[in-house]
């Protein structure tokens, strides 16, 4: 039983629909940070509105893991990947609601996207570490949360404890409806075991 906090698969379809594109359009977001040959993580992927893009940018060369707490999510996406012919550059993978279950990926990752999904996370500490861990050194990672969700004060929050695991801001980002916000890997010394 997926607890009431996270996203319903219903709004997983709506998160998926092309109209969004119109507001919060993936290539104009992700085409500054993202390029072919990249490896790069989507947290919390759902049915893959930033995924099947991600991937689009990465291309052969590259590789999307794409992750999700809710197996409906996983599975829409993959079939979704499948029909664009990505699935070989989109990796999928379920995880628990205390870890993402990635440490196989340690300092493998060059850029990763968390887009509305830690307002949904209970221990937000721990997912930034996770996350710090598998980023190369310089390795990015771009968080967005909705404003219906999320208050600045709260969304300020969330970025001290980014800095406290050891991210530093690069820029705060502008996307539609969200307060977004760049973060850098770079100092060694932090990565927690
Ligand atoms: C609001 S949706 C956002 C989906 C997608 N990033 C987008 O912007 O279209 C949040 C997603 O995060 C997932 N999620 C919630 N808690 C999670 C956790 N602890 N780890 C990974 N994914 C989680 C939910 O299942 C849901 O698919």
């Amino acid at each position: 039983m997926v607890e009431e906090h996270v996203c319903p698969i219903w709004v997983g379809y709506l998160l998926a629909s092309p109209l969004r594109k119109m507001a919060q359009n993936p290539d104009k977001i992700l085409s500054k940070q993202v390029k072919p040959g990249m490896k790069v993580i989507d947290i919390g992927c759902a049915m893959g509105f930033f995924s099947l893009p991600l991937a689009r940018i990465v291309g052969t060369d590259g590789s999307v893991v794409c992750i999700d707490l809710q197996e409906k999510m996983i599975k829409t996406l993959k079939k979704k990947a499948d029909r664009a012919k990505l699935a070989d550059i989109i990796e999928t993978r379920m995880c628990t609601s205390d870890s993402l279950l990635i440490n196989d990926l340690a300092g493998q990752i060059d850029f990763a996207l968390a887009f509305a999904v830690i307002h949904e996370v209970q221990n937000k500490e721990n997912l930034f570490s996770e996350i710090y861990r598998v980023l190369q050194q310089g390795g990015k990672l771009l968080i967005a949360e909705p404003k219906g969700h999320v208050s600045k004060e709260n969304f300020g929050r969330l970025i001290e404890t980014a800095q406290n695991v050891g991210f530093k801001i690069i820029e705060h980002s502008i996307i539609k409806r969200s307060h977004a916000v760049l973060l850098k890997k770079n100092n060694p010394n932090i990565l927690k075991s």
